[in-house]
């Protein structure tokens, strides 16, 4: 008998929040980590949701593309397609802030110092991790310190089944570079470590940690 294709939601990119039609609040990333992942799960033949901010790329083929701009959106999003996925990956860069309200024409250039009122936005991999059942659950954490307790921590909190982390900051390549080094933690206190490496390399490695564990999985 054939066996069931795994269906993998990715979340891939920054989010934008909008104070304005023209003027945003938003994340560095290049979306080259959510979309590697991507191909790497193409590759494996599991079917592919990509749910991503703007970015400049193109999606992989056979990729499901669903856009999306705010936090808002990418929650509507991926709450849409949680029920019915295998694994859901976080890889999206978040903005954890939102203008308090957005306005409807383009505001006009203060001349001084101003301030204003911004709200926190949804949580997504917090808020679904908490709902979830047989779903396999994977995070980032890009942290520029503490790396391995700052990850670990986000793991629990997020009810995340595996946490990538990697370091920011400091000279080191940047959210939006091509390579990537990561620390690769799991419930069940795996711990590997891998790169630095280009970002295809680095997603083939973790969906090869991840895949026995979903093939067992439920
Ligand atoms: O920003 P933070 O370090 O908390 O991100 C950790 C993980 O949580 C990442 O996987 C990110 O995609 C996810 N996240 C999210 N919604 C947010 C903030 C972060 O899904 N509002």
């Amino acid at each position: 008998m054939k066996a069931k294709k795994i269906r993998c939601v990715i979340t891939a990119g920054p989010t934008r929040e909008h104070l304005d039609p023209v003027r945003f609040f938003s994340n560095g990333s290049s979306g080259r980590m959510g979309y590697a992942l991507a191909v790497a799960a193409l590759e494996r033949g599991w079917e592919v949701v990509l749910i991503s901010g703007p970015v400049s790329l193109d999606p992989p083929d056979g990729a499901r593309l669903v856009k999306i701009v705010s936090a808002d959106d990418l929650l509507a999003a991926a709450e849409a397609e949680f029920d019915s996925c295998d694994v859901i990956i976080f890889c999206a860069a978040v903005a954890d802030f939102r203008p308090a309200s957005r306005e409807t024409a383009k505001g006009q250039k203060h001349t001084g110092p101003f301030s204003l009122e911004m709200i926190p936005n949804p949580d997504v991999a917090r808020t679904l991790g908490g709902r979830k059942r047989a779903q396999l659950t994977v995070g980032f954490a890009a942290e520029t310190d503490d790396l391995e307790a700052k990850a670990s921590r986000k793991r629990v909190n997020k009810h995340l089944d595996w946490i990538v982390g990697n370091l920011v900051g400091g000279g080191r390549p940047s959210m939006e570079g091509g390579e990537n080094t990561i620390l690769l933690l799991g419930k069940k206190g795996e711990r590997w470590e891998f790169g630095p490496a280009p970002k295809a390399d680095v997603a083939d490695f973790i969906l090869g940690k991840i895949a026995p564990v979903l093939e067992n999985h439920g």
